[in-house]
């Protein structure tokens, strides 16, 4: 069993016999689910003793017509994490290149299939840079860019990410972009990738639906790409019916949420400014700029954050285990004002 992320809710509860916890150790949309969503999920309860409709066409359909991209060049999975594993398995790569810190998942992906990793360390440990270019090599078969980027929340300007596609074409490297945290960033249109996916055909973008609409309990998240190799590779290492009734339903439902998602836009856009302005106030700590529904962050105390905010009922995601950090590194979810107070009371509590 893994338990290297954030969001385990259930097993810190268990370990540390915590009845209530405020989670803001994975990034999940504030707002919580939509009512719609909801309702969706609740009516789908009636088709489960069906197969779902094998084909997801109407899903795909959803998808085509919220990304603006044509539905054969869609591929799904029972979540992101799902999406970036049936890449790797599909695609089989002997060398990858990373960058730390970054998420975890891809690493854990290339591993099961027996990819060597090489990683480039963040010069300032949180914004990409074009050094990573110098990493490329013949060997090289794929790299993996997260934007915004977890856990920094540093977002990729779109140049800067085609320098890197450019470079990667000319050396027959694919390029997975994850933009999973990308619904959350206002003009978000000029950061994507999508509409460079006519241009490369070593380009996938990955992108997840349980962060934004606040359903990871449920799982749903796609891939694109315009590479028929690809995609011919990667539907054969796709198990049929990954995605559960339930999650075909509530992602059609989700994609008409266009309210929901501009109104979620606003909210974290100002409960980001407020907490990451009251956390700069702490002068042991070193707050990142970040784009997206989460805060990193850097303590120069000798201080384990995460277990003293426990005793507050409060969970964050210590980064110890990120490629690149150490101890004292941290990532919080932007959450409600009430309890983004409530997390920096009980901060002021611990460091005072
Ligand atoms: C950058 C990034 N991509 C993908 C995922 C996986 O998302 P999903 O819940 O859709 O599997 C996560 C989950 O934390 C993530 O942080």
């Amino acid at each position: 069993m893994k338990n290297s992320h954030g969001g385990n809710i259930d097993e810190i509860k268990r370990n540390y016999k915590i009845k209530d916890l405020v989670d803001f150790s994975a990034n999940i949309n504030p707002l919580g689910i939509s009512k719609t969503v909801k309702e969706a999920m609740i009516n789908a309860i009636e088709d489960v003793v069906h197969y779902p409709d094998i084909t997801y066409l109407d899903l795909i359909n959803s998808i085509s017509e919220f990304e603006n991209i044509e539905k054969n060049n869609i591929f799904l999975g029972n979540g992101a994490a799902e999406v970036i594993f049936n890449i790797v398995r599909g695609l089989k790569p002997k060398r990858a290149l990373l960058y730390g810190p970054s998420f975890s998942e891809y690493s854990e992906a290339l591993s099961s299939v027996d990819c060597n990793i090489d990683y480039y360390i963040l010069k300032d440990k949180c914004n990409l840079d074009l050094g990573i270019l110098d990493m490329i090599n013949k060997e090289t078969d794929i790299i993996f860019i997260c934007n915004p980027n977890n856990p920094t929340g540093a977002l990729c300007k779109r140049d800067m990410i085609e320098e890197i596609l450019k470079a990667s074409k000319r050396k027959d490297v694919t390029v997975v972009i994850d933009e999973s945290f990308l619904e959350f960033v206002r003009n978000s249109k000029e950061f994507t990738l999508i509409n460079s996916l006519k241009h490369y055909d070593n380009l996938i973008i990955v992108k997840s639906l349980t962060k934004i609409f606040a359903f990871p309990g449920i799982r749903l998240g796609y891939g694109l790409t315009k590479n028929k190799e690809y995609l011919e590779k990667i539907n054969k290492n796709t198990i049929s019916w990954s995605v559960n009734t339930i999650a075909n339903k509530a992602g059609i439902a989700a994609l008409k949420e266009s309210l929901y998602i501009k109104n979620t836009i606003s909210f974290v856009e100002e409960e980001n400014k407020f907490l990451f302005n009251n956390l700069s106030l702490f002068k042991d700590l070193k707050v990142f700029k970040g784009y997206a529904n989460f805060i990193f962050f850097k303590t120069f105390k000798n201080i384990d954050l995460k277990e003293e905010l426990l005793k507050y009922g409060i969970l964050i995601r210590s980064c110890e285990n990120y490629i690149g950090l150490d101890m004292s590194y941290y990532r919080v979810a932007v959450r409600t004002r009430e309890e983004n107070i409530k997390l920096i009371k009980s901060l002021q509590e611990i460091v005072n």
